[in-house]
């Protein structure tokens, strides 16, 4: 796997076997961290964030440092000179004067693939509005594969906003090319999984009730309804609690079922729900440093460890 120079923008491109070395790469940071606290000494990684971000951002950030390099950047457009109208390209330029690599998250779709094209470092795209973010779906696919040992054969219900959730499209695109996954699509009518993210898959059903579907999933990933995303207020207050998950639903559930969620959430899951061990949300949540750590090293041309 050599992935020394190359962007991530879209969950396909990376192929399955570069998934699985940045996979292998992430366990074996996990089970010997300090083996690689200077592999990127001397490194820059910038952040460039218009949007929201608490994990994305911080687990990026906290990636760098752990492997021994620097991070700096911004978390809010205003204080960059987004402010005063420059373009994405043209701040991706300065940037790629700066840093070594940089990671972007922006609120239009398409702002993420703009920028590589203007960008001599590799650049990650942390999320593009309601579009694609490939790093949480790295995080998504850790977490099950760490529990599995392997992703094939599955059934992966995902429920909420499908529509607009961007870490939901990714992970259909990105999880679709292994064999024997089944999809179970939980939506309101309004929040189904768009035309270009619904051609990837080969089998899967679309259903409304949360209870219905449960008892025969393998993964159930709960998403927040996308309040940003939405034209008016009152659909999504309409739609915001579509579904609740809670300790009493998961009666229902397999023994062995695995709980994922991107974070934040909002309602979807009652904390009741926290401590159970079915409940897998705050470990990806620590998984999706370890993953970003391999896809830094990589991309910078020392996943060769
Ligand atoms: C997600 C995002 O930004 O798309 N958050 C994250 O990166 N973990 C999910 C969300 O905001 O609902």
């Amino acid at each position: 796997m050599n992935l020394q120079g190359r962007h991530l923008i879209a969950p396909l491109d990376l192929s399955v076997a570069e998934m699985e070395g940045l996979f292998a790469l992430a366990e074996r940071i996990i089970s010997a961290p300090e083996d690689f606290s200077d592999v990127c000494k001397g490194k820059l990684l910038a952040t460039l964030f218009y949007e929201p971000s608490t994990r994305t951002r911080l687990s990026f950030e906290a990636a760098m440092l752990r492997l021994g390099g620097r991070a700096f950047g911004f978390s809010e457009p205003s204080s960059s000179s987004a402010a005063k109208g420059e373009s994405i390209a043209d701040t991706i330029r300065t940037i790629a004067c700066y840093a070594d690599i940089a990671v972007m998250r922006h609120p239009k779709e398409g702002a993420a693939l703009v920028a590589a094209q203007s960008s001599s470092v590799p650049l990650i795209n942390a999320g593009d509005g309601g579009h694609f973010h490939p790093t949480q779906t790295l995080t998504d696919l850790l977490t099950i594969r760490l529990e599995r040992g392997k992703l094939g054969d599955i059934t992966v219900g995902l429920c909420g906003d499908l529509k607009f959730g961007r870490t939901v499209h990714s992970l259909i695109c990105a999880f679709a090319r292994y064999s024997g996954v089944k999809f179970v699509l939980i939506s309101p009518d309004e929040l189904r999984v768009p035309e270009y993210v619904r051609a990837e898959m080969n089998d899967f059903a679309e259903v409304r009730d949360l209870n219905e579907a449960l008892p025969d999933l393998d993964v159930l990933y709960m998403t927040r309804v996308q309040r940003e995303r939405f034209f008016n207020e009152e659909d999504y207050i309409r739609l915001k609690d579509s579904y609740i998950l809670n300790a009493a639903k998961l009666r229902n559930a397999k023994p062995d079922l695995m709980v994922l969620h991107p974070l934040p959430r909002v309602n979807e899951i009652a904390t009741d729900v926290d401590d159970d061990p079915r409940a897998f949300y705050f470990r990806q949540m620590k998984n999706g440093m370890y993953v970003r750590m391999a896809l830094i090293m990589s991309l910078l041309g020392k996943g060769q460890f």
